[in-house]
């Protein structure tokens, strides 16, 4: 038996065990500190892996591995200078099986941030890493490997979250999902929020709005200060795609809400996505050749039982239609005929061509699609018309009709759309023409609520229902995370809530169950 084999039963007791260990607090990662193997390097004042660690992206022989250094005032002689890091890895949790360890140099360009892609392992197993760095040992992390790309699987579980504005409440959700037996954790935008609402103000943001990169490096910085945070990402290896928040709100593509030079926006988004990856687990940061862009869509395969696409609905989007002129961003628009331009893409032209061809090929049984925000429509009918908020995919009506054609020429039966960004849990059937009878349902959509940020008043919810009958479940007055439990006859989804706003001493709670049969599409109660 390889020794990084443990049964699953054994995994989750271990797992289970880990989430609950008081590993994480800071006087235990002094003790881990003093009884570490101590090398050549720093000895620093100031533990400098207070932002934690984390993993993603995990292939069947590989996963980023993730840290940075944050170096404070005391120990400012170590700011200039390149960091070696060491990276262990080991096949228990208890640290007693190592496996591989890396050697890595990092500097202040790069906020000292650490990207191990720790390959050479084995698919489908489950390993615990920590970083060393002079006198200074790291938290540890838990991450997994993707099973083999043919392997029988029988279950996937992942943790669907977004929109966790600091501000508006306690990440009390995180700490659920960091205790919870899951797969992944999939994370799909507005990770940070570059600005504030003060009407919700239960914490604060340091600084004002982000526009430089130490700007978007302190806040990323405090939201790593979260606890819950970063025991989630020690926890679970996650998957991520972004949305508008971790730049600023409603951009598209070269264009900021408030119609700035695209010249001077870009370097914005250049700054935002380097502070984006020196804090995340991904494989890829910006493009050194141009820097204000950054691949962050993907797709992973979980053995034979799904393919799971990242898509980006941000960086390579038309720009809104019909704009107020004096506001910038999306709107809600009645009669907007640009709409029905076939031209216009919410991914992109490659990114819709890559996508699309991905899923008409895909011989896994589930295709999962995370990406930012709702994919049904929903509008309000009005006595002018229908309305539509475009910077959602009502936004983008054509490109959507032709996702979901071409999941009904292709005869995809099981292709499950997730999505972040409206703060409120969606199910919901998903049809070349919304809410027609006369179109059949192709596939299916669970959209989760946000982590905090605040969801839309029952008023307007209410006419979005009933405005729009594919919506079989909306609720915008909880906070929470969707756990998915993806087997091969079936997808269930269960939407975990606690009231609004989420407090420190939030409890969770089932809101609603959702189930999805394998070849039938569309969800129905579970
Ligand atoms: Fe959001």
């Amino acid at each position: 038996m390889n020794r990084s084999l443990v049964s699953r039963r054994d995994l989750n007791r271990r797992a289970l065990a880990w989430a609950l260990m008081p590993w994480l607090s800071a006087a235990a990662q002094a003790q881990a500190v003093s009884g570490a193997v101590q090398g050549a390097g720093p000895r620093w004042q100031v533990d400098p892996f207070s932002l934690g660690v984390a993993s993603g992206q995990p292939q069947p022989g590989s996963v980023v591995l993730w840290t940075r250094l944050r170096i404070t005032e005391a120990d400012a002689a170590f700011k200039a200078q390149s960091m070696s890091v060491v990276c262990e890895v080991f096949g228990d949790a208890a640290l007693r099986q190592p496996v591989r360890q890396w050697r890595v140099q990092t500097d202040a360009s790069r906020a000292h941030s650490v990207h191990v892609v720790a390959s050479g392992l084995q698919p489908g197993r489950h390993y615990w890493y920590r970083f060393v760095c002079g006198s200074a040992t790291s938290p540890v992390g838990h991450a997994c490997t993707s099973p083999g790309i043919n392997d029988p699987v029988d279950r996937l579980r992942i943790a669907l979250a977004s929109c966790q504005h600091y501000e508006q409440g306690y990440f009390v959700a995180h700490r659920e999902m960091a205790q919870r037996d899951l797969d992944l954790v999939l994370f799909v935008g507005d990770y940070i929020y570059e600005s504030s609402n003060p009407q919700y103000m239960l914490r604060k943001h340091v600084g004002a709005v982000p526009t430089l990169l130490d700007e978007y490096r302190e806040r990323h910085a405090q939201y790593k200060s979260d606890a819950d945070l970063r025991a989630c990402h020690a926890a679970h290896t996650w998957l991520m795609t972004w949305d508008d928040h971790e730049v600023v709100n409603d951009y598209a593509n070269d264009l900021d809400n408030k119609f700035n030079d695209p010249q001077v926006f870009l370097r914005r988004r250049a700054a935002a996505y380097q502070a984006y990856f020196e804090h995340m687990p991904v494989r890829l940061g910006p493009d050194p050749a141009s820097p204000s862009q950054m691949r962050i869509h993907d797709r992973m395969a979980w053995g034979q039982l799904a393919d799971l696409w990242t898509l980006d609905c941000r960086q390579y989007r038309d720009h809104q239609a019909c704009p107020d002129p004096n506001r910038g961003g999306g709107r809600v628009v009645v009669g907007c005929e640009a709409l029905a331009n076939p031209s216009r893409s919410m991914l992109g032209v490659a990114q819709e061509q890559w996508f699309t061809e991905g899923l008409t090929r895909s011989t896994r049984r589930w295709k999962l699609v995370g990406q930012s925000t709702q994919m049904s429509s929903s509008g309000v009918n009005t006595p002018l018309g229908r309305s539509a908020f475009t910077d959602g995919w009502d936004g983008y009506p054509q490109a959507r009709a032709r996702i979901l054609a071409t999941v009904a020429e292709a005869g995809l039966s099981n292709v499950v759309v997730l999505g972040g960004d409206v703060h409120m849990n969606v199910a919901a059937q998903l049809r070349v023409q919304p809410n027609d009878e006369r179109s059949p349902v192709v596939a299916s959509e669970i959209v989760t609520t946000s982590i905090t940020s605040r969801g839309l008043g029952e008023k307007l919810l209410a006419q979005i229902r009933e405005s729009n009958p594919d919506i079989v479940h909306a609720r915008s007055d909880e906070r929470g995370y969707t756990l998915l439990d993806v087997r091969p006859e079936g997808v269930s989804a269960e939407f975990r809530t606690t009231a609004n706003p989420a407090r420190a001493d939030g409890v969770f709670k089932t809101q609603a169950q959702w189930a999805i049969r394998s070849g039938v599409a569309g969800v129905q109660k579970a």
